[in-house]
């Protein structure tokens, strides 16, 4: 029961911030479990064990992951082996970037979504020096590993992950959120073979229009909408462009128009239409991509209204969204693994850094 009970304290810990504010979680979670706080009075004074998380609960256990703003180790929470993707930031640097605030940005989306597909936080902690994001291990790797490896997915596979990718857009804009950085690289197979997006680096909380709410200049050259591309005033719309160019690159291994000038990209993304004549995708997820990839965000599928738009459309004629949604169709590819610490869908160029050459 009380081992119960600090379980809950600890996945609880990432609704409250730090200090006085988790004595105040700690009473709720009792309240609402309906027990005595008298009863459980001499728990509250060892939860700081278990609420006060820290580098010294986890052993990190391999370097998977490195992006713009941080690392991502596999990490395991000494007291029950429990497994967790940690992404550490360092402070000065994003100082340094000008980036501090996305950390807050990031954590407190995380905080507001909840969707089967999208990463949760488990935890998160600061020291002097770096932020930690305790987050839920995606064991399948990324889509960018799986494309690398195998060059296009089958038509059937992209089909189920942006299905599941578009349920999870419409979760994080449902709460006000603009994701601004679909990417295969942000798009992570849990160990069941389903989809959790992660990195919300590039957010923007307080969206409430498909084409304003947001307006700074931020992502990834090859994945920018043409609003984006423009400067112009951006807002759901702009993930949606996203979703197309994430079901493009999964059928072909690239993104529409990729070439090593981002001058050149840019300019394609707001002139050029896709040649659709040099791939084999067929017809259906041509149109879907087309509909997608409206350069116009007025015009573009999903502006009008977001997910149904897309379900409506006949590249996902035979899927059951609602059985996607509560995750009851099964994956089509599940990962192999061989316990909580293979780590065999992540690249060997990160994961045979040795931990100790890491500089925290
Ligand atoms: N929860 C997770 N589980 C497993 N791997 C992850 C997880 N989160 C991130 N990664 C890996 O780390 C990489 C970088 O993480 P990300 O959050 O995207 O950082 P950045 O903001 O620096 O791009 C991802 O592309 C992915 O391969
Ligand atoms: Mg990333």
């Amino acid at each position: 029961m009380c081992f119960d009970l600090f379980e809950d304290v600890f996945r609880s810990y990432h609704f409250v911030d730090f200090g006085n504010k988790i004595e105040e979680c700690f009473l709720k979670i009792l309240l609402k479990k309906k027990l005595s706080v008298k009863y459980f009075k001499p728990e509250i004074m060892l939860k700081r064990k278990f609420c006060e998380v820290c580098l010294d609960d986890f052993a990190l256990v391999k370097l998977i992951g490195e992006g713009t703003f941080g690392r991502v180790y596999l990490s395991k929470r000494y007291y029950d082996n429990a497994t967790f993707a940690i992404k550490i930031i360092s402070k000065k640097a994003s100082i340094r970037r000008n980036h501090n605030i996305r950390i807050s940005v990031e954590k407190r989306c995380l905080l507001m979504i909840n969707s089967p597909f999208v990463v949760r936080l488990e935890a998160c902690f600061n020291s002097k020096t770096h932020v930690y994001l305790v987050q839920t291990m995606c064991q399948g790797g990324d889509i960018y590993f799986h494309l690398a490896r195998s060059k296009q997915l089958s038509n059937n596979l992209a089909r189920f992950y942006i299905a599941e990718v578009s349920v999870a857009i419409q979760a994080i804009h449902d709460v006000g959120i603009l994701y601004r950085d679909l990417k295969p690289e942000n798009i992570m197979i849990d160990s069941s073979g389903h989809v959790k997006l992660v990195d919300f680096g590039l957010a923007k909380i307080g969206v409430r229009s498909p084409f304003k709410g947001a307006s700074t200049y931020v992502g990834t050259p090859q994945y920018l909408s043409p609003e984006m591309v423009k400067r112009e005033n951006h807002g759901f719309a702009l993930d949606w462009w996203g979703l197309g160019m994430v079901l493009f690159e999964m059928l072909t291994g690239l993104p529409p128009w990729y070439c090593d000038d981002n001058v050149e990209i840019s300019r394609c993304i707001v002139e050029e239409e896709i040649d659709f004549s040099i791939t084999n995708i067929n017809w259906e997820a041509q149109s879907l991509i087309r509909c997608l990839l409206q350069k116009d965000p007025q015009y573009r599928l999903g502006s009008q209204n977001g997910l149904s738009d897309i379900k409506s459309h006949s590249y996902f004629r035979y899927l059951d969204f609602g059985k996607l949604a509560t995750k009851q169709i099964k994956a089509l590819f599940v990962p192999t693994l061989d316990g909580d610490f293979d780590i065999r869908y992540f690249d060997n160029f990160f994961t045979s850094k040795p931990i100790s050459k890491l500089v925290f």
